[in-house]
Parts: structure tokens; sequence; C-alpha cells
């Protein structure tokens, strides 16, 4: 584990004889589950905003589907929902009379989709995910899935308001979860910020880490005028940013 990627207190378990390293966070069951229950304990309704954006008309696709927090819920409404997942152990959270509707690539590959004819009204990309993909990767996954998406139609989605990870920058919290304790902390270390977990449950020890990308509406803006987009805020608070980008008809 490269020890750059770990502050603090997290940096200090390494030393522990027999603590185990998880390179992959969203691949281990434990930090999986701990990233249920965070998202869970989260006071931002972001299911709520998002069903009263889409409509049972669109066609929708979701970028990292996860455990179906939204894609199932969606799905049981009768929305027209598509997502993409690289994560096999996420993927054995969906329903399995949907697990069709996932596509088991990266958004790094969207190009792979334009063969399935299939053609998007809204893209959503809920929880803050896309602070999981660098800027480049970014922007070439908007020139990619234009071509995928409905004149008229949007990209919707989260991130964390870069003046909140300013005041949180090396805070330690501490949850609590079926006899495990999870220590996590965000430290910025531009142009990321890393979510550090330790997680400790009798005898097992598990350390992880997150790399995760800093976004602005600057730079969101930029990438709406290059391709042909309108940046809309639909919510702001302390700690989230939710924005649409609607593309010109
Ligand atoms: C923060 S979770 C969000 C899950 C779900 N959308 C939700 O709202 O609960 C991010 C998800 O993105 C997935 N992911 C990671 N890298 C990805 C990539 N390159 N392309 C698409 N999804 C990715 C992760 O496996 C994880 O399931």
């Amino acid at each position: 584990m490269p020890k750059e990627k770990l502050f603090g207190p997290f940096k200090r378990k390494l030393n522990i004889s027999n603590i185990q390293l998880i390179e992959e966070f969203y691949s281990d069951y434990d930090f999986v589950e701990f990233y249920n229950k965070a998202l869970k304990e989260d006071s931002h309704k972001d299911l709520e905003i998002f069903r009263k954006l889409l409509s049972l008309d669109d066609t929708i696709l979701e970028i990292g589907s996860g455990s179906g927090r939204v894609f199932n819920d969606l799905c049981n409404e009768n929305y027209d929902i598509y997502g993409i997942e690289p994560s096999k152990e996420m993927n054995k959270y969906i329903v399995r009379e949907y697990r069709h509707k996932i596509f088991n690539i990266r958004m790094q590959d969207i190009e792979i989709l334009r063969d399935k004819q299939l053609f998007f009204s809204k893209i959503i990309i809920p929880a803050t995910t896309i602070s999981l993909f660098s800027h480049n990767d970014f922007e070439y996954f908007i020139e990619k899935v234009s071509l995928m998406v409905k004149p008229n139609g949007s990209i919707i989605f989260d991130f964390i308001n870069p003046s909140y990870l300013r005041t949180a920058n090396g805070k330690i919290h501490m949850l609590e979860y079926r006899e495990s304790k999870y220590y996590f902390s965000n430290y910025i270390q531009y142009p990321y910020f890393i979510l550090n977990v330790y997680l400790q449950r009798d005898n097992l020890k598990k350390l992880s880490y997150s790399v995760k990308h800093l976004y602005s509406l600057e730079f969101l803006q930029k990438i709406c005028s290059k391709y042909g987009y309108n940046l809309n805020i639909i919510s702001e608070n302390d700690i989230y940013i939710m924005v649409e980008m609607r593309k010109y008809e």
C-alpha cells in the first residue's frame, strides 16, 4: 500500500503486525458495508431530489450504480434505469431481476455502450461518485457520452463543496456498525482528497484508502461551455453541491 496515501494515525497503523491492507476499497466486503452504512446516515436526501427530477418517460443511466441504493429503488418504482458498475462485489446487492440492466464496465469505457444503441434522457452520478474520476477522465467521458444523451437531456450529479473539504481536512470520525469500529478521515492533497479508513473488529484489523478528485463549479462551467451544455445548480449546502448539465437542443 503506498504510504503517501495514508496520513497521521492511519499511517501509523502500518506498524501493526497482523493488519490487512486493502487496495481496492470498493471490492472489500467490510468497506462496502461501511460505505453503505455511512451513506444511510448521511443527511443528504439525494434520492428524493432524483425522484423529483426524473420521470417515468426518461431513459436513465446511472454511473457507478454500486450496491443499488438508488438503482434498486428506482427500478422498483418502474423507472427505466440502466447502470454501469465495475465492481462485481457491489453488483451482488442489485435486485436479481434487474441485474441484466447493469453493465460491468468503467465510465472510462463508456464507448462500449454505443454498440447497444441506447440513448439516455438523463444520466445520473449520485453519491459524489464523480470524485472518483480524474478531471481528464471526466472530460473524456462527457465527450463520449454526449453522443448517447438525447437533445435537451441532462447529466445530474453531486460533488463535495470544496469549502467544506478545507474545514474537514484531517478530522477523524468514528462509526460503529455490526461489532466493527470504523475510524475515517479525509485529507486534502491537491488536486485530491484522500479518504483513510481503519476497521477494527475483535482481532481483525483492516486499513484502506480511496483517492478522490476535487471538483468545483469553475471547472464544470469550462466543461459545459466546451461540450455544449448549460450548468444549473439544483441544490447547494455546506457539504454538497448538486448540479445539472443540460445539453443544448
Ligand atoms: C460512491 S459509490 C456510489 C454508489 C451508488 N451510485 C449510490 O448512490 O449509492 C461509487 C461507485 O462507483 C463505482 N466506480 C468506481 N470506479 C468507477 C469507474 N471508473 N466507473 C464507474 N463506476 C465506478 C464504485 O465501484 C462504486 O460502486
